[in-house]
């Protein structure tokens, strides 16, 4: 039988990412890390790994299909039965004369081999997204669509999982991941380590990430929140890059006062010795480049830190939507900075960037290329300034606080805010959503006096 839809989950952006019709659990994926190649392809940066799926269908498949870059598929089970494999354009298809059912729960294990190589993401970025190889070293920046370079999946935010990573590495380097270290042991093979991390809340597929190198580790606690946190900075480098994540734990403390509790188990960041010229929000673990980690403000800091609970905790199911990560993070910016400096006038700082971005068109529903440009974070960032002082601060940060415990560890939608927050004020607010969100021209700030 024909496979009937090589098509993903009916993202308008991404038509090819995550696969309909399933559920994916739990990924436990044990990797192989060979710098100098595995002695077989002999190729050098390979990874070998073997994935493990839970998989729970949600409509009648003939197949079952998982995202696959360009690594090598060796071969494939299903519950303990190898089944055919058919491996095309980054679509792994696998069994496709049978018949799967809604309800049903699979175990799938897929394993596969090669030197990942990242994929260009369509948004016109010029470096590709997903595993990063430095020589020995490597780590992983994937939003929106590298998580396939590396990890079988079901790419797409709008399926997290439990992503629990197994590496094994050559003694001499270290591996850092997302979720917590759970185990640390000497590796099947002479002279190699094998580390394991599981996080305790599921992820999204591009917020996985794994990073191999020698790290100068640090641990510390949120002052009043206790949350863990850990950074790891390039090995030797401590000292130029402690301080400047110094306010990690104060920050998580105001957060999550402002929010909710932090959505997760563990926090802190990766610094990596590239110039990738954007820092990312991986779960647990935001990414910094070295020149970001030394001269990124506390603004950034604060910025991937606030995107655990917009866009992490709380995912976009559609990437058109990408406003609810971005604007919320980048707003986040200035309420901390209104928290902590009583001599920031949110409203001048609100109003100046309206001006700046006057000519900034409609976020609601933006094109690939349109993803991570400044409508997005800018004008994301006054919608959500507007909407504070159309409805009061009481119902605003109301909304915040529901918005993020409602929708915990889930994917959300643009309709699903606007619901929330007509609710919250007691009254429709679709005017002025469709205003700020979809209009060419974006409406002028509330001016005082402000409902409270
Ligand atoms: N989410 C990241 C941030 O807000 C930006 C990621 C940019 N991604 C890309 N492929 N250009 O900081
Ligand atoms: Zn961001």
């Amino acid at each position: 039988m024909a496979f009937a839809n090589l098509d993903g989950v009916g993202d308008n952006l991404y038509p090819r990412a995550g696969n309909a019709g399933m559920d994916v659990v739990q990924v436990d994926v044990a990797f192989d890390w060979y710098p100098e190649g595995d002695g077989v392809t002999g190729v050098e940066g390979t990874l070998g790994a073997v994935a493990t799926l839970d998989v729970k269908l949600t409509a009648d498949r003939p197949g079952l299909q998982f995202d696959v870059g360009s690594m090598h598929v060796r071969s494939a089970m299903i519950d303990g039965t190898v089944v055919t494999v058919s491996h095309t354009d980054g679509e792994l298809v696998l069994a496709a004369e049978q018949l799967f059912h809604r309800g049903d729960s699979h175990r799938v294990v897929v394993a596969y081999v090669g030197r990942p190589e990242p994929i260009d993401d369509g948004t016109g970025a010029e470096i590709a997204v997903g595993w990063h190889g430095l020589g020995e070293h490597s780590y992983v920046a994937s939003e929106p669509s590298g998580a396939s370079s590396w990890l079988v999946s079901n790419d797409h935010p709008s399926d997290k999982a439990i992503y629990r990573l197994s590496v094994t590495t050559p003694d001499h380097l270290e591996v850092v991941a997302t979720g917590t270290l759970r185990l640390r042991q000497p590796g099947p093979r002479p002279a190699t380590t094998t580390w394991i991390f599981e996080p305790r809340d599921p992820i999204a597929s591009y917020l996985v990430s794994i990073a191999i190198g020698r790290f100068d580790l640090t641990e510390d606690r949120a002052p009043r929140t206790g949350v863990a946190i850990r950074h790891a900075f390039p090995e030797g480098r401590m000292a130029e890059f402690a301080p400047v994540f110094a306010a990690t734990g104060a920050m998580i403390d105001t957060l999550s006062e402002l929010f909710g509790p932090y959505p997760f188990e563990v926090y802190g960041v990766l610094v990596v010795d590239d110039s990738l010229g954007y820092a990312l929000e991986n779960q647990t673990l935001s990414l910094f480049d070295t020149d970001l980690g030394l001269n990124a403000g506390s603004a950034t800091v604060l910025h991937e830190l606030a995107h655990q609970w917009f866009g992490n905790s709380l995912s976009v199911a559609r990437w058109s939507e990408i406003w609810l990560n971005e604007g919320f993070a980048t707003y986040a910016e200035a309420l901390w900075a209104e928290q902590r400096d009583p001599s920031y006038d949110i409203d001048e700082a609100m109003a100046e960037k309206w001006r700046n971005g006057a000519h900034l068109g409609p976020i609601g529903e933006v094109d690939r290329h349109e993803m991570f440009g400044p409508a997005v974070y800018q004008r994301g960032a006054l919608t959500l300034h507007a909407l504070r002082r159309t409805v009061g601060d009481d119902a605003f940060f109301a909304l915040l606080q529901r918005w993020v415990a409602t929708y915990r560890n889930q994917s959300v939608t643009t309709a699903q805010f606007v619901t929330m927050a007509s609710d919250l004020a007691g009254r429709g607010l679709d005017d002025f959503f469709h205003s700020w969100l979809y209009e060419e021209t974006m409406a002028p700030l509330p001016q005082p006096p402000f409902p409270r």
